[in-house]
C-alpha cells in the first residue's frame, strides 16, 4: 500500500479515506501531521466506512473505540509524556487485537521504533484547505 495524494477539501480527505478503508482492516495506523491536519477527520471517514458509532477526537481520553463491520481503536498520544505511560495505556496488547488501530501523534513518541509492521499516513497541510496525504506500509524484516 503506497498512495500521495493531494486533497483541496475536507470532503476529499473523507472520500480517499473511504477509498483506501478496506486495505487499513488489521493496521496499526501511525498518523503524522501537524495540529488540523486532518487526522482525527481521516479516522472519522473510515469510521463511517465501518458503519461504527460516532467517531470523536480522544485527547482527553488517550484511546477510543468505535464498533462497527470492524473494530476501530483510536489513540491520540499528544499529551503522553513517554512510552511507559503508552504502556500502561493498554497500547501495546490493543495492537495485538483484530481491527484497526489509528495513532495520532505517533511520531512524538517514536512508536514506529517499537512496531515491526505499521501503516505511516502523513498529513501536511499546504495551506487553507489543501493538504498532501501519505501512505506507506512499512514491514521491518529485520525485527
Ligand atoms: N483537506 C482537508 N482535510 C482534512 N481536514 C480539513 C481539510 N480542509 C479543511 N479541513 C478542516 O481542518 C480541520 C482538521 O481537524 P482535525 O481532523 O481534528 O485535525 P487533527 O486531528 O490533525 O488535529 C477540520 O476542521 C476540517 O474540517
Ligand atoms: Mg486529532
Amino acid at each position: 500500500m503506497k498512495y500521495q495524494i493531494k486533497v483541496n477539501s475536507a470532503e476529499e480527505t473523507y472520500d480517499f479515506a473511504k477509498k483506501i478503508a478496506p486495505e487499513l482492516d488489521g493496521q496499526t495506523v501511525l498518523m503524522n501531521g501537524n495540529l488540523g491536519a486532518g487526522k482525527t477527520t481521516f479516522v472519522k471517514a473510515v469510521a463511517e466506512y465501518y458503519k461504527c458509532d460516532e467517531a470523536s477526537s480522544p485527547t482527553f481520553t488517550l484511546m477510543q473505540h468505535y464498533k462497527g463491520n470492524t473494530n476501530i481503536f483510536h489513540f491520540d498520544l499528544y499529551r503522553l509524556k513517554n512510552i511507559i505511560e503508552l504502556e500502561q495505556i493498554g497500547f501495546f496488547e490493543t495492537i495485538e487485537d483484530d481491527g484497526i488501530k489509528f495513532v495520532e501523534w505517533a511520531d512524538l513518541l517514536n512508536v514506529k521504533d517499537t512496531l515491526e509492521k505499521y501503516v505511516e499516513i502523513n498529513i501536511k497541510h499546504l495551506g487553507d484547505n489543501a493538504r498532501e496525504i501519505s501512505v506507506f506500509e512499512h514491514y521491518d524484516t529485520d525485527f
